[in-house]
C-alpha cells in the first residue's frame, strides 16, 4: 500500500518528555496546582441538577477526590426533553462554528492539563503517563472530529444527474445522541463520542461512568466555555438504571456506548423494543485479545511488549492482551523472560513518576479479579503471581498457563495473562479457537515470517492488528480503532468514517 504521511492540518497534541528532570519537575507542579476537591452534579440546560451527594473516593489509597450528585433516572427524560428543545439550533449552527468550539475546547484541556492530569490519577488511578497519554488523545479526538466534521458537514456534494437537475447529499445531525462511557478512559473515550456526536450536529445527552463523574463534569464544563451551547449539551450522572432510562427514551436518536457486551445487548434490546424511530447503536465493547508469538519471534521484544500490553494500565484497556499464545518449542524461554520483565514492574501509587503499575478501578473490581485470580491457581499453571500494595484497590499481575484457548471463556478485565502454547503446524487450529471466542477487538503478531503474518491477518476477523510491537495505545488518526462481533459495531474510534455514522443523510434532487 502506499504510505500516507502525517498531514500538516492533524499534528496530535504534544507529549511531554518524561525522562527529563526539568520537564517532570515542571508537570508535578501543574498537577499539585490542578488538584483541589472537585464537585460534579448533572447539567441539564446549563443547570446543576440535584440529588444527594456522596464522596468520591480515590482507588489510589480512599482518600477523598470529590463529592458528586447523581441525579437518578428522573433526571433522564429532563435532559433527554432539553437537548430535543437544542438539537435544530445546533444542527443548523454552521459547521465551521461547531468545528471551532472543538477545537477550542482542545486548547482549553491543553491549557488545564493540571487539572485533568490530577483528576485522571486520583479518580481514575492512572499512572502520570497513562494520565498523559489519556489527556493528548482527549485533545486528538476533538481536533480530529473537528477536522472531518468541517470535511463532510459542508454544504454538500453535488451527484452525477441529468441534464436539468440538481442532485445534492449532505448529512446532517439525526437528533439526541445518548453517549455512554466507561471509567477505564474517563476524559478519552468519554469526549471522543460526546465531540463526535456534537460535530456531527446532534444534540448530546452524557452519561459516564459512575465511578468517574468529576472528570467527565469537568470535560463537559469546558465543552461549554468553548462555545457548545448548553442546549446542545447535557451531563448526567448516574449508575446503569440511569443510562437505561435514557436508552429506553422515545427521543434517542442514535447511541455511542463503549463497554461490557452484556449492556450493548441490552441497549440495542432497549432500542429494538420502542416502536419509535429506528437508530443507530455505535458499540465498542471488550475482547479476549490475543497474541500469536512464533519460533521466530524475539523474545526479548515480545517480553517487552506483552508485559506492556498486559500489565500497564493495570490491564483495564479494553484493547490489552489477555491470552498469549506461544509456540512449544520458544514457551518455556518466552514465558522465562516475561516473567523476569513483568517482576521489575513497580506497582504502588500512580502518582509516583516511578510506578508502572496503579490500582484497579475499585473494590468490586478488585474482588471479581481476585475470584478469578482464586480460580486460575487451582485449574492452571502459575507462572506469576505478583503481591499488591495492601492499601487502595490494587491487583499484582498474574500469569497463569491454560491447557486449551476454550478455558479462557470471558474478558477478565485487569493485570491477568493467560498463555497457552500451540504446535508447529498447529497455527490454523489456534487461529480458529480464538476466532471461536467471537470477539475481534486486538489481536497480536509476533513473528518474523511474512506468510505467518498474512495467514494470520487473512484468517482473523479482527478490528486492530499490531504486529511486532505492544497491542494497546491506538492513537487517534493513525490507528482507528474498534472491534467487530462481540467486540462492538464500528465505525472505528479516531478514524475517517466515524462521524457518518453520527449523521443523517439527506438529498436533494431539484429540477432546474
Ligand atoms: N483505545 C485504547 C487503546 O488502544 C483502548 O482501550 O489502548
Amino acid at each position: 500500500l502506499p504510505k500516507a504521511l502525517y498531514g500538516a492540518e492533524r499534528p496530535n497534541s504534544a507529549g511531554v518528555e518524561l525522562g527529563s528532570r526539568e520537564a517532570l519537575a515542571g508537570l508535578e507542579a501543574e498537577i499539585a496546582a490542578g488538584r483541589k476537591l472537585a464537585e460534579a452534579a448533572s447539567i441539564i440546560g446549563g443547570k446543576a441538577g440535584g440529588g444527594t451527594p456522596r464522596p468520591v473516593l480515590s482507588p489510589i489509597d480512599g482518600s477523598p477526590v470529590g463529592t458528586v450528585t447523581e441525579a437518578g433516572a428522573e433526571a433522564a427524560s429532563a435532559a433527554m426533553a432539553a437537548a430535543a428543545a437544542g438539537f435544530h439550533a445546533w444542527d443548523r449552527t454552521d459547521v465551521t462554528v461547531r468545528a471551532a468550539a472543538l477545537d477550542k475546547a482542545a486548547g482549553l484541556m491543553e491549557a488545564r492539563r493540571g487539572m485533568l492530569l490530577a483528576l485522571l490519577q486520583d479518580e481514575g488511578g492512572k499512572t502520570l503517563d497513562d494520565a498523559l497519554a489519556e489527556l493528548r488523545e482527549a485533545v486528538d479526538f476533538c481536533r480530529y472530529y473537528a477536522a472531518q466534521a468541517r470535511k463532510i458537514f459542508g454544504p454538500g456534494e453535488h451527484m452525477p444527474g441529468p441534464t436539468g437537475e440538481d442532485n445534492i447529499l449532505r448529512h446532517r445531525g439525526r437528533g439526541v445522541f445518548v453517549c455512554i462511557s466507561p471509567w477505564n478512559f474517563p476524559l478519552a473515550i468519554f469526549l471522543g463520542q460526546v465531540a463526535a456526536a456534537l460535530a456531527a450536529g446532534n444534540a448530546v445527552v452524557a452519561k459516564p461512568a459512575e465511578q468517574t463523574p468529576l472528570i467527565a463534569h469537568a470535560a463537559v464544563k469546558i465543552l461549554h466555555e468553548a462555545g457548545v451551547p448548553t442546549s446542545a449539551l447535557h451531563l448526567v450522572l448516574g449508575d446503569g438504571r440511569t443510562g437505561a432510562a435514557l436508552t429506553g427514551h422515545a427521543a434517542v436518536a442514535g447511541v455511542a456506548f463503549t463497554g461490557s457486551t452484556e449492556t450493548a445487548w441490552a441497549i440495542n434490546r432497549s432500542l429494538a423494543a420502542k416502536n419509535a424511530a429506528i437508530v443507530p447503536l455505535i458499540a465498542e465493547t471488550g475482547g479476549i485479545n490475543a497474541m500469536v508469538v512464533d519460533a521466530t519471534a524475539l523474545p526479548e521484544q515480545v517480553a517487552d511488549d506483552v508485559v506492556t500490553s498486559a500489565f500497564r494500565s493495570a490491564g483495564q484497556r479494553c484493547s490489552a492482551l489477555r491470552l498469549l499464545c506461544v509456540q512449544e518449542d520458544v514457551a518455556d524461554k518466552v514465558v522465562a523472560m516475561i516473567k523476569g520483565a513483568a517482576e521489575e514492574l513497580k506497582l504502588g501509587d500512580p502518582r509516583q513518576p516511578a510506578t508502572h503499575v496503579g490500582p484497579v478501578i475499585d473494590a468490586e473490581a478488585k474482588a471479581g479479579l481476585e475470584a478469578h485470580i482464586a480460580v486460575m491457581k487451582g485449574a492452571a499453571r502459575t507462572h506469576l503471581a505478583m503481591a499488591a500494595p495492601a492499601q487502595g484497590t490494587f491487583v499484582g499481575p498474574h500469569i497463569f498457563e491454560i491447557a486449551r484457548v476454550e478455558d479462557l471463556t470471558r474478558e477478565v478485565f485487569g493485570p491477568v495473562l493467560h498463555v497457552v502454547r500451540w504446535k508447529a503446524g498447529r497455527l490454523a487450529p489456534l487461529l480458529d479457537a480464538v476466532a471461536a471466542t467471537g470477539y475481534g477487538l486486538t489481536l497480536g503478531v509476533h513473528t518474523r515470517i511474512e506468510a505467518t503474518l498474512a495467514a494470520v491477518a487473512e484468517r482473523m476477523a479482527v478490528g486492530n492488528i499490531y504486529v511486532n510491537r505492544n497491542m494497546i495505545g491506538a492513537v487517534v488518526g493513525t490507528q482507528p480503532f474498534g472491534g467487530v462481533g462481540l467486540s462492538g459495531t464500528g465505525p472505528k474510534a479516531g478514524g475517517p468514517n466515524y462521524l457518518k455514522r453520527f449523521a443523517a443523510e439527506q438529498v436533494i434532487a431539484v429540477n432546474t
